[in-house]
This record gives structure tokens, C-alpha cells and sequence, in this order.
């Protein structure tokens, strides 16, 4: 029997039962578990097979909660919540001793998020306690976008994957920390750094391993497809290369209308936000057609663009 579910009822059982439920997000689906369980907290790392070094995203209903985990909340913090949740980012700051050291890694702040997804926040709503949830993949693989995904990921792991559809947004919050008082840009991610700019004006990006030891989860290589994958500018001139190969080509709005080629095109007319919303699915459907190599387009670097470079580098060997 599938374990995908729509009950929200269900998952406030299991939860509060210590066990761990996938939940929708507008971002992508994450596996969540009670922040004050230590058994669900260890489950969670268990699962993902993720190191215990890289700290979780701590969920919570409405942003009136930060003041109760927090020793601090910068003012451009403050304006940032204001404009941006329930949404795609992500806080980092001054965690007080009612947060778990094993949700933060040992480090003294906290991540924080509001998401803008109806059912989770309903579920929210119904729990006394927040839920960490990092995605709901393995460490390393590409992230889920649709119940589907992490089904087949965790179905002997888990109980049940919370049906949300698939995540309209489709990549990652963005991260943001502090320095003092001046918000530095952790990870790129489904909110454009254009938007928050607008908001606080100009912030620095150190989403590099040896920029920021503080965001420990920016791994080089991350979000992989298992099939060989590149990224390149010239996807038809990379394709002939390996023309005694199956190739798969993911393009953002051309078509190469070469019927040889396994190909998805991410978004027609040219949306930056569709195709953000299908690239993880995109990557999951060509690394299942048993492909030689998949060959990704670079997007044009500005806006979401960005962030879906940053994600395809991870993913992919660059050329
Ligand atoms: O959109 C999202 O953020 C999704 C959904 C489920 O909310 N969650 C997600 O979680 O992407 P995860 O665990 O895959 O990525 C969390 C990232 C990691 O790179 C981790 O290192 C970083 O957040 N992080 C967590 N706590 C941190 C902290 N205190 N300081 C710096 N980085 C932190
Ligand atoms: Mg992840």
C-alpha cells in the first residue's frame, strides 16, 4: 500500500508519537520530526544517512514563535520575516537554550522558517512543538518535489508522505544569516536574491564551503543525479561529442529538435519561476531513463537563474 496521504491527522499522530512524516513545502518536501524528540531528531539524521555536522531547518507556524527560540533578532531580520513569510526563506540567528544542540549542530544560532504551504501549515497549527525537516532525500541526491519522489526513496523508512502535490516553488529557501547586523546570503535558493535586495538593500553571498564555515551543508558536490551529468553553455555542440551515446538533454526554453536526444525543455516561454518549479522533477525523470549522460543548459545568471546554476554545479561536473 502507498504510504503518500492526505490525512494531516494522521501526521499529527504519528508526530507526536516520535515518528517521522514527509511533509509538502512550497520549496521542496521535507522529512520532519518533533525538534524536542531526541529519538525522532537521530531518525531523521538516520534515514538521510546525513552527517550529524550539518544542522536542520527548524519549521514553525507563524513568526510570533522566533522570539521564544532566539536571543536576538537583528532589525533587518525583522523586515525580512515581515516581507517574506510565510515563504522560500530560511533565518539563521542567536539561538537561547530551549533549542536542542543536535538540531543546530553544536552551533550557537538556529535556522529558522516559516513555509507557504496550506497543509503544512495546518499541520503546524495543530502541534504544540515545531518540526525540523530537512529534504526528504538521501544525503546528496537530488531533492523531492512531488509525494512520488520520496516515496520511492523512503518508502521502508517512513510511515507516511503528507500529499501536498508537487512544490510550486521546486528549489530550496534561501539562507540567510547574519554578521553583526548585516544579512550574508548562506544559500541561494527559491527567493531571488533581486527581491530581498529590494527589501535590505545590498547583501554579500558567501555560499562557498571555504567562504562560510557556517553554512556547513554547501557541500561541492550535492543534489547529484545518479547518471554522469554536465553543465554546459552549448548543450547541441556538447550533445554531438557523444552522439554513439543515449543522451538526455535538459534545456530552459529551446528546443534542439534533435529526435536522437532524450530532451526536456524547462519552460516554453521562457519562465524562470516554471522552470524552477520543474528542474528537481526534470532531473529525477532523465535519471531514471537509463541514460549514458545528461547534458543540463546553463540559465542566464540573474534572478532564480542564479540559484538554479548554483544547484546544477552541485549537481553536475562543469565544463
Ligand atoms: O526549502 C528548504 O529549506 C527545505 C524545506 C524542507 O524547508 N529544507 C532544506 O533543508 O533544504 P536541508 O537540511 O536540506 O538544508 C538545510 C541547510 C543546510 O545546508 C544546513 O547546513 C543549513 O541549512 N543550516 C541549518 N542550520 C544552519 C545554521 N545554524 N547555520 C548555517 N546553516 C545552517
Ligand atoms: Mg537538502
Amino acid at each position: 500500500m502507498s504510504i503518500i496521504s492526505t490525512d494531516i491527522q494522521k501526521a499529527v499522530h504519528l508526530l507526536t508519537n516520535e515518528e517521522l512524516v514527509a511533509i509538502p513545502t512550497e520549496t521542496v518536501y521535507g522529512l520532519a520530526g518533533n525538534i524536542y524528540s531526541e529519538k525522532a531528531v537521530k531518525r531523521i539524521f538516520s534515514t538521510k544517512k546525513r552527517p550529524f555536522f550539518n544542522p536542520l531547518i527548524v519549521h514553525i507556524a507563524s513568526a510570533k514563535a522566533l522570539q521564544t527560540m532566539t536571543t536576538h533578532i537583528p532589525e533587518k531580520a525583522k523586515l525580512l520575516a515581515d516581507a517574506f513569510w510565510p515563504g522560500s526563506m530560511t533565518l539563521v540567528l542567536k539561538k537561547n537554550e530551549k533549542i536542542p544542540d543536535m538540531i543546530t549542530a553544536g552551533k550557537d544560532t538556529v535556522a529558522i522558517r516559516v513555509p507557504n504551504h496550506p497543509v503544512t501549515l495546518e499541520l503546524l497549527k495543530q502541534l504544540p512543538f515545531p518540526l525540523a525537516a530537512p529534504s526528504a532525500n538521501p544525503f546528496g541526491s537530488i531533492s523531492p518535489t512531488k509525494p512520488e519522489h520520496v516515496e520511492s526513496y523512503f518508502k521502508n523508512d517512513i510511515l507516511q508522505v503528507l500529499d501536498g502535490g508537487a512544490c510550486s516553488n521546486g528549489i530550496e529557501s534561501t539562507i540567510i544569516g547574519f554578521e553583526k547586523e548585516t544579512p550574508v546570503i548562506f544559500r541561494l535558493g527559491a527567493l531571488a536574491l533581486e527581491d530581498i535586495e529590494a527589501v535590505v538593500g545590498s547583501v554579500s553571498i558567501k555560499n562557498k564551503k571555504e567562504e562560510s564555515p557556517d553554512a556547513p551543508g554547501m557541500l561541492a558536490r550535492h543534489y547529484a543525479p545518479s547518471t554522469q551529468t554536465l553543465l554546459v553553455d552549448d548543450v547541441a555542440s556538447e550533445a554531438k561529442k557523444h552522439s554513439t551515446k543515449k543522451v538526455g538533454v535538459l534545456v530552459f526554453k529551446e528546443s534542439l529538435n534533435n529526435s536522437s536526444l532524450t530532451e526536456i525543455i524547462l519552460s516554453d516561454n521562457g519562465s524562470m519561476h516554471e522552470a524552477a518549479s520543474k528542474l528537481y522533477d526534470s532531473l529525477h525523470e532523465l535519471d531514471h531513463q537509463k541514460l549514458d549522460i545528461i547534458i543540463a543548459e546553463r540559465l542566464p545568471n540573474n534572478g532564480l537563474g542564479k540559484s538554479m546554476n548554483d544547484r546544477l554545479q552541485r549537481a553536475t561536473f562543469t565544463i
